[in-house]
């Protein structure tokens, strides 16, 4: 038995001419905080897509808590214990940041709403509330996705996601179309409450002060394949990650 929470073997994965994927063989020690970088293209989403069943792979295999779950589909893998947020929140404009939490918990209940369970008993609510709470949005609760900043939109994909107490969050861009000045704070407040539920983080990021900063270890992509993979440091001090990902090769 390993004690990697994740595992994928020599994962392959073409779109026509595109090679998305190129022998991407990684393992995941359980608690890891982690970053990916690459530029754009060079396979990062995909990577996120294969590991929560979005994307199938061509070949390779992929492994969650030693079970083989290359074949499952994104909810039989939710339901495992994988989660993600999206580059772009996936939230429904016509709901509150309230209800889309709501509708986020019962997607993620045991049992789904029914007749007789409804979706927003009050402990529901409750709940749905103190995560809200958690991640400092709550005063946001009754707005509209179009009335609520592209930080909030972030935190609240990323609380929706973490609503089914995951073992490993797959964050894509965390801080994109963040304003600068929110970037850190936002990053601080999503490792705060992610780290106190033992999650294992991986998370995409094209900003190296936030790579540096947040993750212990840094996979950098390149055209589909895993260039470097070692320490902040190590990974961006690499002549090939400085030449083709952060393009600071002088
Ligand atoms: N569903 C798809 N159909 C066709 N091509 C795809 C699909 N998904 C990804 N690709 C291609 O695979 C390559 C890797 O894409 P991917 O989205 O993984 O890149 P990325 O590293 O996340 O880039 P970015 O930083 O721009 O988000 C790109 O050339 C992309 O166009
Ligand atoms: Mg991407």
């Amino acid at each position: 038995m390993s004690g990697d929470v994740l595992i994928t073997e020599d994962v392959n994965k073409t779109f026509d001419a595109v090679t998305a994927a190129n022998d991407v063989s990684v393992s995941v020690p359980r608690g890891a905080i982690w970053s990916l970088i690459g530029s754009n293209g060079a396979g990062k989403t995909t990577f996120v897509n294969m590991v929560t069943g979005y994307v199938k792979p061509d070949t390779g295999r992929i492994l969650f808590e030693n079970a083989d779950i290359t074949s499952r589909s994104p909810r039989e893998i939710t339901r495992l214990g994988i989660r993600r947020s999206f580059q772009i929140p996936q939230l429904c404009a016509e709901l509150s940041v309230l209800e889309n939490m709501l509708v986020a918990q019962s997607l993620n209940a045991a049992e789904p709403p029914s007749f007789w369970r409804q979706a927003r008993s009050q402990s529901d609510v409750d709940r749905a509330m103190a995560t809200l709470e958690k991640f400092k949005i709550v005063d946001n609760s009754d707005r509209l996705m179009g009335e609520i900043s592209a930080g909030v939109r972030k935190l609240l994909d990323i609380a929706m996601a973490i609503a089914g107490n995951p073992k490993v969050m797959l964050l894509d861009e965390p801080t994109s179309g963040v304003a600068a000045e929110e970037k850190f704070p936002i990053m601080d407040l999503v490792m705060e409450v992610l780290t106190a539920s033992d999650v294992t983080i991986l998370f995409v990021e094209h900003d190296m002060d936030i790579v540096t900063r947040y993750s212990q270890r840094v996979l950098a992509f390149y055209d589909g394949r895993i260039v470097a993979n070692d320490a902040p440091d190590e990974v961006l001090a690499d002549e090939v990650v400085q030449r083709y990902v952060t393009g600071t090769a002088r």
